[in-house]
Parts: structure tokens; sequence; C-alpha cells
């Protein structure tokens, strides 16, 4: 087994094209194209758009990435691609590249889940075992609570979105007050100096009754519906209060299941994870919380929280480590991936 492998990761499920070069647990590069100014004026990803986009940034992201490690192809141990959830044809373009890529050096391939991948890029923020961990994954397309006895093979899910995701609710609210896409960014930028007490936004899923039937779910519709109902009825509503009012309901939600589920496992290890968790007022509350529950925190660089290839190769390298049989090189993407499944076999 190796020690230390340089394992290179690809990741294509959205709209990045995205390359990460690790070696064990050190991050060497992390490169990245996006294609997100071309579906701004759409308001949201357009699959064609983003396949198109992958094919035609592959080459020169995988060189950059190459090259920013001061690696050559070579000298790679493993290849490792996000084999889904994702959009279907932009997770084509990636899984093929990789698994040729794979197939050109005679070197094991790793076609691995893009949640779990979100998860383990916290490993090169701290280099500790994170296991057993709680993990608040929150992205555009999913938010899920976890229970990650192993990252590399058992995740449990405790609870998840019965409807929008976090980040889903986010773009959805910029989009009304046009703030543009993606609207994560924008509302935390938005939101800073207003009043997050301003107004009283609905936190769903946490009714007494809600504890009792389903507490590690979430739901945002009920939010979002508030946010547009409060938005048409004053027409002179100040931006940085609703910005700050409704990102405080989502926050206060996640953080609220997030640190009962630490509890109820008894497991005093939280990670945040997913593009939300670059939320600035999301890092801010967890870590007072955390402290007052003494609940290790970690979230990883807010650059490593968004979708990136580096979390790809991270997840590679501990399958690598881990002993895990690799994927079959004709592994088919699979945009619908359970959470619960670490890879493609
Ligand atoms: O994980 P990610 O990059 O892609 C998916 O796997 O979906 O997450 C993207 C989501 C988007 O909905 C985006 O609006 C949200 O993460 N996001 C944020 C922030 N940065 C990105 N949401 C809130 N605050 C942010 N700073
Ligand atoms: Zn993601």
């Amino acid at each position: 087994m190796i020690h230390e492998p340089l394992v290179l990761g690809i990741e294509t499920s959205c709209d990045e094209t995205a390359v990460g070069i690790v070696r064990g647990r050190k991050l060497l590069s992390n490169v990245l194209s996006s294609s997100v100014d071309e579906h701004a004026r759409f308001g949201g990803v357009v699959p064609e758009i983003a396949s198109r986009a992958h094919l035609e940034a592959m080459g020169t992201v995988i060189e950059a990435a190459l090259h920013q490690s001061k690696v050559t192809l070579n000298e790679i141990d493993a290849v490792a691609v996000t084999g889904g959830p994702g959009l279907v044809g932009a997770l084509l373009v990636g899984v093929a590249s990789a698994s040729g890529l794979a197939l050109g050096l005679n070197k094991p391939f790793y076609a691995v889940n893009h949640l779990a991948a979100h998860v383990s890029v916290d490993l090169l923020t701290h280099q500790l075992p994170v296991e057993p961990t709680i993990a608040l994954l929150v992205s555009g397309g999913h938010s899920s609570l976890l229970q990650v006895d192993d990252i590399t093979s058992s995740i449990t899910k405790l609870g998840e979105s019965m409807d929008d995701a976090a980040g889903e609710a986010f773009d959805k609210i910029a989009r009304v007050m046009g703030l543009g896409f993606p609207g994560g960014p924008a509302l935390d930028r938005e939101s800073v100096g207003g009043n997050s007490s301003a107004i009283d936004f609905p936190r769903g899923l946490t009714q007494s009754s809600d504890w009792q039937t389903r507490p590690f779910d979430f739901s945002f519709s009920g939010l979002k519906t508030a946010v547009a109902r409060y938005l048409e009825s004053t027409p002179n509503y100040n931006r940085a209060d609703v910005a700050a009012s409704f990102q405080e309901a989502i926050v206060d939600v996640l953080l609220l299941k997030a640190i009962a589920a630490c509890k109820k496992t008894g497991i005093d290890s939280l990670v945040i994870a997913g593009g939300v968790a670059a939320n600035a007022r999301l890092r801010a509350v967890a870590q007072e919380r955390c402290e007052n529950s003494k609940i290790q925190l970690r979230i990883p660089a807010p650059g490593l929280c968004t979708d990136n290839g580096a979390m790809v190769a991270a997840l590679g390298s501990l399958m690598v480590s881990a002993g895990r049989a690799p994927s079959p090189l004709d592994a088919e993407a699979d945009s619908s991936l359970s959470v619960t499944t670490v890879s493609l076999v």
C-alpha cells in the first residue's frame, strides 16, 4: 500500500471544471475553470453549456494543475473523479477523461461520491483523523446530516431536506431580490450590516412534534414563501435586513439540528461542508454554538467549500490509503448517486 499517494482528482458535476492534486493529506494544487458567467443570464446552470465548457477546459486545467504541483503525469499513483451525483452530461465528461487517463497511465481509477468528497476535503485543512463525526453537508443540490464512521466506507444518513437544498434556497431568494446568480455569495455580502432579527422568518421543522418525527430533516420551502410574501407586501424593504434575517433563519435551523445530532449520537465532532459552508454567518454562529456545546468544529477554508478538484483528490487519496477497491474503468456516472455510496464499484 502506498503511504502518501499522489492523487489527481477531477470534478465536473456542475459548472466547474476542476482538477486538484494531493500527496497524502497535502494539497499541491487546486485549479478551476468555471462556466458560471455563461449561465448567469439564464439564472441557473444550463446542462448543455456546462458539458461543452468541461470538454473545452479539461486539457488546460489538468495541465495547469500538474504544472502548479511540479509533478508529471507519470508520477501520479491514482486518478479520482466525481462519479455522481450531478448533471449527467457534465459528469460523463469528467468520468471519460479520468478513466482514459487512468487507463493510459495504468493506474487505479476511483469514481467517488461528490458529497463524500465535500466532507473529506476537511482533511486538507485539519490533519487529525475526523471519524467518527457528524457532517452537515450543505450544497446547491443537497442538505443532509450524516454520521460518518469511516469516510471511505461507512456513511449513514440521519436526515435531509424534504424540499429545497440550503444553497438552492439562497439562490432562489437572491433571484427574487435581483441579486444575481449564484445567490449564496451575493446574499452573504448583502447581509453585512443588516439586522438579522429585523424580520422573524420561519424555522422549518422545528416545532416540538417535528423534533419527535423528523429531528434531523430540513425544510426551506416555508421560509422561501415567507420571504417572497414579505418582499411583495413591503415595497420599500431594506435589502440588508431581509438578507440578514433570511440567512439567520437558515443558519439557525442548520446548526440547531447539527448540534442536536451530535448530542443524540454522542459524537462531539462536527464537519460542515459544501458550498454553503463558505457562508460567513454560518461559520461564525457554528463556532460560537460548538464552543458552548463542547463540540469540535471543522470547516474547510471557504475556497475548499465550493466545488473543487482537491476534494475529489482528497477522497481518492483516502481510498488508496485505506486499501479500498478501485472502480471499474467502465463505471457509469450516476447522476442521483446516494450520499451513502462512497464510490462506484
Ligand atoms: O457545493 P457547491 O459548490 O455545489 C454543489 O454541489 O451544489 O454549492 C453551491 C451552492 C450554491 O447554491 C451557492 O449559492 C452556495 O453553495 N454558496 C453559498 C455561499 N457560497 C456558495 N451560500 C451561502 N453563502 C455563501 N457564501
Ligand atoms: Zn458540490
